[in-house]
């Protein structure tokens, strides 16, 4: 698959097999994250690729608590109601069950921390396209990122006290008939573009 390729096919995966990610497909798809671009080759981006079941678990219960606290309003961004709603009623599973989660963190006190994040998350989900493997773009713990408990857990797996997460990536392969994933053309609608 050439670049373009893994660009214009590359589409959200939400529904995974239960099947391990090979640890060697996983470790080329970090990779493929840390040699995202940084503002001004920073590089503090810090990686944690996740694929213990007891850890995912955690995170889902965590996310789910934190969620179920908070208060349904009309007035929040349509994603967020619906993951407290979700949540309220005791299903909500923000990674759709994939058996990888790379959840990523940048230093708080840093401009470019989102920035960074994010173009190492879509190095990663072009890579995963490339592996024959789903993955889909979580943005749940970033909201997150100052609930109490949560921080406390994260720091627990090695996040330091001057970093917050701000995405995280599922992968997994996808639950096709095929095995691979969907990879529909989904034209742009949106999105302008000026040739001046
Ligand atoms: C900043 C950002 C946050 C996103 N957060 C989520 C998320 O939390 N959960 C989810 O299912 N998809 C999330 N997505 C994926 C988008 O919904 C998806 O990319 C979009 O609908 C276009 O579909 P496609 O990826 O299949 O082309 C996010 C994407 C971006 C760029």
């Amino acid at each position: 698959m050439n670049t373009l390729e893994a660009i214009l096919t590359r589409r959200s995966t939400r529904k995974f097999l239960a099947k391990s990610v090979e640890r060697e497909k996983l470790e080329k798809i970090v990779e493929a994250g840390r040699y995202a671009p940084t503002g001004g080759n920073c590089q503090s981006n810090h990686f944690f690729v996740i694929s213990n079941p007891d850890v995912l678990k955690k995170l889902v219960e965590l996310v789910q608590s934190a969620f179920a606290a908070m208060e349904l309003r009309e007035d929040l961004y349509k994603s967020l109601q619906n993951s407290i709603r979700l949540s309220q009623k005791g299903n909500y599973v923000f990674n759709y069950n994939a058996p990888a989660l790379i959840v990523v963190a940048s230093q708080k006190e840093y401009g470019n921390n989102m920035a960074d994040v994010a173009c190492a998350v879509e190095n990663m989900m072009l890579a995963a396209n490339e592996l024959d493997l789903g993955s889909c773009y979580i943005n749940q713990l970033k909201w997150l990122n100052e609930d109490p408990t949560l921080l406390e857990y994260l720091r627990s797996l090695g996040l330091k006290e001057s970093e917050r997460v701000y995405a995280s990536v599922a992968i997994g392969y996808a639950d096709t008939e095929s095995g691979l994933p969907n990879r529909k053309e989904s034209p742009r609608t949106g999105n302008l573009v000026e040739f001046l």
